[in-house]
């Protein structure tokens, strides 16, 4: 899970998927700023843009055709915008926009999801906690993304004893458990090492497992504090007393709901990054990069939307997959500048002060940038 090292002068292809909604005004804005990074450092590469979601779905009848699979797997490098679309509400599990995303991240191997959130000091009032609860701020969810209820079989809907009955099964083996323990003691390692690993072993197997399991691995990481946590206390915890967190260790629904929910202690889900990370193969890091927010159709074109989840992605695209952990970091600076500023997109800019649209808060990072 480590990103790799070297080879800078080797051509890189990216796809990007813009999707549904907002998705492609936020990939628009952090495609600008790639094209930025490359003029300014020489990165030798190339962007393909392709249709996911609900877009495709118009197009070629599928969320995921499969020319769009193939370059994902060619690639390895993903930045997406956001799939789901109300249009598709009825449709079948299968032909939802959404099923592009779980069949790219089923596909691709990328078991690990990565969500940072840290509240930037210039934002602790767009918060809606105390500042004295939620000031410095600073957690990373590593939400394991390819197994769990998401997957589980038997899944399905039917007609039994004259009623509709349906079921889902949240099935862990533990390999998969234990792969994902390891990423979230590798990042405490990198962070203030700490982990608490969140379950609902006093109900679930799959629970119990999962806490036995991560106890095997704990004892390679002597140097890493762990605490369990059941899920219902972590949702309180968050709000109650952020603070104590650092890593938190999640099966893949529960860090679904708890990182929609520790979003706003930001302030904004709209400010929230993830990458999406598998094995890495060789020299190559595959991963896919998205914000968290979703499509958000309600605001789409009216240049609402915040891109900075996005422009935050493409840091992390340019850490891990690219290697590139100076490229990130000045991504990250103008965004924290950008901020510092008071630029304030709609969903920040609460009932004070005009809003910044989509394109204003992108060329302040342009202009950021460049200082
Ligand atoms: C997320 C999203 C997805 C998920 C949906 C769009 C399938 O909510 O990435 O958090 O549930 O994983
Ligand atoms: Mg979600």
């Amino acid at each position: 899970m480590k990103a790799f090292q070297g080879e800078r002068q080797m051509e890189i292809k990216i796809v990007a998927l813009p999707g549904d909604g907002i998705g492609p005004e936020v990939v628009g804005s952090a495609l600008q700023v790639l094209e930025a990074c490359r003029r300014r450092h020489g990165l030798r590469l190339e962007v393909q843009t392709l249709p996911v979601g609900g877009r495709a779905l118009d197009e070629y009848g599928e969320p995921l055709p499969d020319h769009v699979l193939e370059a994902c797997l060619e690639s390895g490098v993903i930045l997406l915008g956001a799939v789901g679309d109300p249009r598709f509400d009825e449709n079948p599990p299968e032909r939802r926009p959404e099923n592009a995303l779980l069949r790219l991240r089923r596909e691709l191997g990328l078991f690990a999801n990565l969500r940072p959130i840290r509240l930037s000091a210039a934002l602790t009032d767009a918060s809606p906690l105390k500042p004295e609860i939620v000031r410095g701020a600073d957690l990373l969810f590593v939400r394991e993304l390819t197994g769990g209820i998401y997957f589980g079989q038997p899944r399905g809907l039917e007609v039994r004893d004259s009623e509709r009955v349906a079921f889902n099964t949240e099935v862990y083996a533990e390999s998969e458990i234990r792969r994902i323990a390891r990423v979230a003691f590798e990042a405490a390692r990198l962070r203030r090492k700490r982990v608490h690993s969140v379950d609902k072993s006093n109900v679930l197997e799959s629970s119990q497992l999962w806490r036995a399991v991560v106890i095997e691995v704990a004892a390679g990481y002597p140097d890493i504090e762990l605490r369990h946590i059941l899920v219902d206390n972590c949702a309180m915890q968050l709000i109650a007393n952020p603070l104590q967190f650092d890593v938190l260790l999640t099966s893949n629904m529960f860090g679904d709901i708890l990182s929609d929910e520790a979003a706003m202690l930001t302030g904004s889900i709209g400010m929230l990054p993830s990458a999406s990370l598998g094995d890495s193969q060789g020299n190559r890091q595959p991963g896919l990069y998205e914000p968290v927010h979703g499509s958000a159709p309600d605001i789409a074109g009216t240049g609402k939307a915040n891109p900075l989840a996005t422009v935050q992605s493409l840091a992390l695209l340019l850490r891990f997959s690219l290697g590139r952990d100076d490229l990130a970091a000045e991504v990250e600076g103008a965004v924290e500048r950008v901020l510092q500023q008071g630029v304030r997109s709609a969903d920040l800019a609460g009932g004070g002060g005009p809003a910044a649209t989509t394109e204003e808060v992108t060329r302040a990072v342009l202009d950021a940038l460049e200082q």
